[in-house]
């Protein structure tokens, strides 16, 4: 029979590849937990008119990498390719926000991106993400950067860098994107890619992020952002780098960061790692001041980042799985049921173990228990069950194996 093909570009996560991503979750719940962030969980699957009003049509994400499809009734859909839309729709239809109030979300989950699948770049991936919503503050900023440190240095990863950036506002940002036509006018336009020829005219910021050789020769010279700030998105800039200095974090600035989705204003950054091949960054950020609004609520200030889970697992070495306490060895069939019985009582009192249904010979049980990694092996065979005992072998201690009365060995945990 021809066997069914999972979907390219997705991916099974087994026990010990899964434990990285529930070891993140853990600590990522209570680092955020402590900056008192509350988490929320919103669909994955959300109308597609939300992505296109949000991260852009002009964009990547929106314009080639969308899973999108009609429902039954021919509404189209699309697998949620990031959090931030879904949580600002979630946000705004709870309707609990109220001037002055400040609300901080985090989120776990898959997101569906239909890209070419790579190491470190899959179609189903997972990201840990956090937002602020209802603070125009630098403080905000800073604080979610500080955040995302504190997040990945309790991971165990120091050697990432941090890069930082400001995109400035809808004041000062038209004088520079027509700094950037009136450059790209400078150069000869064919030589930039087709998409790249439409960006200049719909969205010259784009042209910056292109990842085609020949474009990112061709913007080397381009002005950048950060000579055209006005005063306000100056004074902004300058109290998130404060911040970050105050705090000792190094970062370095790249006026050339733009990002991929067309929301930010003001601060963005991103976080890239060197050592996980040609997909370098394992977390992106920044501020979206009036995506609340563009979406039908209220004037509400937002910033936020995530964390892309695949690629802090290539960066995790091997987070161990919880050992188990026992492995129950049964090596007469008479005593399986005996023995599952007595696992049970274990495991209600806490323990973690396995036990063998069937019997076997005592060789392939010492096997089993041994590549389980448990403690302890305990042996149930005939003696045992006649005699309501457990045979005792020490897997790690210097120490006989003992047989003991069952009851007393429970006593004894
Ligand atoms: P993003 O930069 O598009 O930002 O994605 C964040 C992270 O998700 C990336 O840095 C990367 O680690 C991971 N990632 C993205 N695409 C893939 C993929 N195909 N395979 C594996 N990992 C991937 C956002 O999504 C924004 N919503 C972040 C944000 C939150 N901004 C404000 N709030």
């Amino acid at each position: 029979m021809a066997k069914v093909q999972k979907i390219k570009g997705f991916v099974d996560l087994f026990p010990e590849e899964a434990a990285k991503f529930t070891y993140m979750e853990r600590v990522a719940r209570e680092t955020f937990g402590r900056y008192g962030f509350g988490e929320l969980r919103t669909p994955v699957l959300e109308k597609t008119e939300l992505f296109q009003k949000s991260i852009g049509e002009d964009t990547d994400v929106v314009g080639k990498e969308m899973f999108t499809f009609p429902d039954r009734k021919d509404r189209l859909l699309t697998m949620r390719p990031e959090a931030t839309a879904g949580v600002v729709r979630a946000f705004i239809d709870s309707k609990t926000h109220q001037p002055g109030k400040v609300s901080k979300y985090f989120t776990f989950g898959p997101m569906f991106r239909y890209e070419r699948p790579q190491k470190g770049r899959q179609r189903q991936f997972h990201q840990l993400n956090a937002e602020i919503f209802g603070a125009n503050e630098a403080q905000a900023d800073g604080e979610l950067i500080l955040m995302l440190r504190t997040f990945l240095n309790n991971l165990g990863l120091t050697k990432l860098t941090i890069e930082l950036n400001s995109l400035g506002c809808h004041e000062c940002r038209p004088t520079y994107k027509q700094a950037l036509v009136d450059y790209y006018k400078s150069k000869d336009k064919d030589k930039f890619c087709e998409d790249c020829q439409r960006r200049m005219e719909t969205n010259p910021l784009r042209v910056l992020d292109c990842k085609v050789p020949a474009c990112k020769e061709l913007v080397v010279d381009a002005p950048v952002i950060t000579d055209h700030l006005c005063e306000e998105c100056e004074a902004h800039f300058a109290d998130v780098k404060a911040i970050l200095d105050g705090a000792g974090v190094s970062y370095e600035l790249n006026p050339r960061l733009v990002r991929g989705l067309d929301y930010y204003v003001r601060t963005c950054f991103e976080v890239a790692s060197y050592d996980i091949g040609s997909q370098t960054a394992v977390a992106g950020g920044g501020r979206y001041d009036g995506l609340i609004k563009n979406l039908g609520g209220p004037d509400c200030s937002a910033t936020g980042f995530a964390c892309g889970m695949e690629r802090l697992a290539l960066l995790l070495d091997h987070v161990e799985l919880d050992r188990p306490d026992f492995y129950l060895a049964v090596v007469d069939k008479d005593a399986a049921n005996e023995a599952m019985l007595f696992a049970q009582e274990l495991r209600e009192k806490g323990l973690k173990g396995d036990v063998s249904y069937a019997g076997g010979s005592m060789k392939s049980r010492m096997r089993a228990a041994n590549k389980s990694g448990a403690k302890v092996c305990l042996i149930m065979g005939g003696d045992e069950m006649v005699n309501k005992t457990i045979t005792v072998k020490y897997m790690e201690e210097e120490r006989d194996q003992e047989t003991l009365e069952r009851s007393l060995y429970l006593a004894s945990l």
